[in-house]
């Protein structure tokens, strides 16, 4: 399975584009240069995530995950959870979310 998350040219270098993925959010952003794509999901209670310098903090109760490997660094959410990152692959400058090949 292979599907389009976005044109890499219109991903930022700085904060995070959110896409639709299949009636769910998820956030794209770079790290290093490097696209990643991560599920807009909280490991606490399913909140919304947003991109906050390094960071992304949930709205809900404030739980942070490091944006380089999505660990959770503070909050409610359980010590040792990790956001939901899609596996990716770049194809003539667009990110896609693969899976199975
Ligand atoms: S749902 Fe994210 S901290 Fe509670």
């Amino acid at each position: 399975m292979k599907h389009p998350l976005g044109k890499v040219e219109e991903i930022p270098d700085q904060g995070s584009k959110i896409v639709d993925f299949f009636g769910r959010s998820v956030h794209l952003y770079k790290v290093d240069g490097k696209p990643k794509a991560v599920a807009n999901t909280c490991m606490h209670f399913g909140g919304p995530l947003e991109m906050n310098d390094c960071k992304f903090v949930c709205a809900w109760h404030g739980a942070q995950f490091d944006a380089s490997n999505g660990q959770r660094v503070d909050g409610p959410a359980p010590s040792q959870s990790k956001l939901m990152f899609l596996s990716t692959r770049i194809e003539e400058d667009v990110l896609y979310y693969v899976w199975g090949e």
